[in-house]
């Protein structure tokens, strides 16, 4: 299989082929991950939580990230690597630029970063004009946690799933690739995902979404210390072994049959 491009994202929703993206945080999972058939792999923030054993991404530096994409990018042949910039590490463009360029310089494919507040718009606009391919995320942004008062599905009132709509369409604008929509009612996700110019990878969004994505810990069944949300789904059980339960998650999103009713809100 030749390697996953950017464009590849795009040609991918295209042709109607669904995204299956899971989270890594080492060579050997990657390796696992990327050998079963999984597209796009993140190294996520989330491993402040199920690495680190915080309560929050907020702890997580740049210095974490690139160690972690560093051994991630080792163990891939074949998926694209995202990686998170953590939290404040876009507070400013120039910031921005600096962390993702560390991150694409340890072996990152593209960047991922949270919300769409004018600072963040234009940290995607400052990224993607230097040729730093970026992701969006948006709906559940664990980095604002203390500000939402605890990890809630976001979009249920009209105002807000109004504010979803708009931000979805301006990240797009201001050049992201991708969009990562977390927990966010199905509805809603399917909207959005209609009308966006870029590709959607769903948590906790639904079944409408160009692809889906899931920390590695939840769908191996592994207990984080953290409440198990909704829309986890344990692959291990069915598949019998980590590249079992590899396989089976991404003919589940590929077939379009995870996630369920009971995985959405
Ligand atoms: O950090 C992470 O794992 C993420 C995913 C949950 C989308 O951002
Ligand atoms: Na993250």
């Amino acid at each position: 299989d030749r390697p996953i491009t950017v464009p590849g994202l795009a040609e991918a929703r295209q042709a109607g082929r669904r995204l299956a993206m899971l989270t890594a945080y080492d060579a050997g999972f990657a390796r696992v991950c990327d050998a079963n058939g999984v597209d796009l792999i993140l190294v996520g923030d989330s491993l402040g939580m199920v690495v680190q054993g915080h309560d929050s991404t907020l702890p997580v530096s740049v210095e974490d990230m690139a160690y972690h994409v560093a051994a991630v990018a080792r163990g891939l042949r074949r998926a694209l690597l995202v990686a998170d910039l953590p939290f404040q590490a876009d507070a400013t463009p120039e910031r921005a630029l600096d962390a993702a360029t560390r991150l694409l310089q340890a072996g990152a494919g593209m960047v991922k970063l949270e919300g769409a507040g004018p600072h963040k718009l234009a940290a995607i606009r400052f990224l993607a004009a230097r040729e730093i391919p970026v992701s969006a995320h948006l709906g559940l942004t664990p980095q604002s946690v203390l500000r939402f008062g605890g990890y809630k599905v976001q979009g249920r009132e009209a105002a807000a799933a109004a504010q979803l709509r708009a931000d979805a369409l301006a990240v797009a604008e201001a050049g992201a690739s991708l969009l990562v929509l977390e927990c966010v009612p199905s509805a809603l996700a399917a909207e959005i995902t209609a009308a966006s110019p870029i590709p959607t990878i769903g948590i906790g969004a639904g079944p409408h979404c160009d692809g889906q994505v899931l920390v590695l810990h939840d769908m191996l069944g592994l207990d984080t210390g953290h409440r198990r949300p909704k829309f986890v789904k344990d692959f291990l059980a069915e598949g019998g072994s980590v590249a079992g339960a590899v396989r089976a998650y991404v003919a589940a999103v590929r077939g379009g049959s995870f996630p369920g009713p009971e995985h959405a809100y």
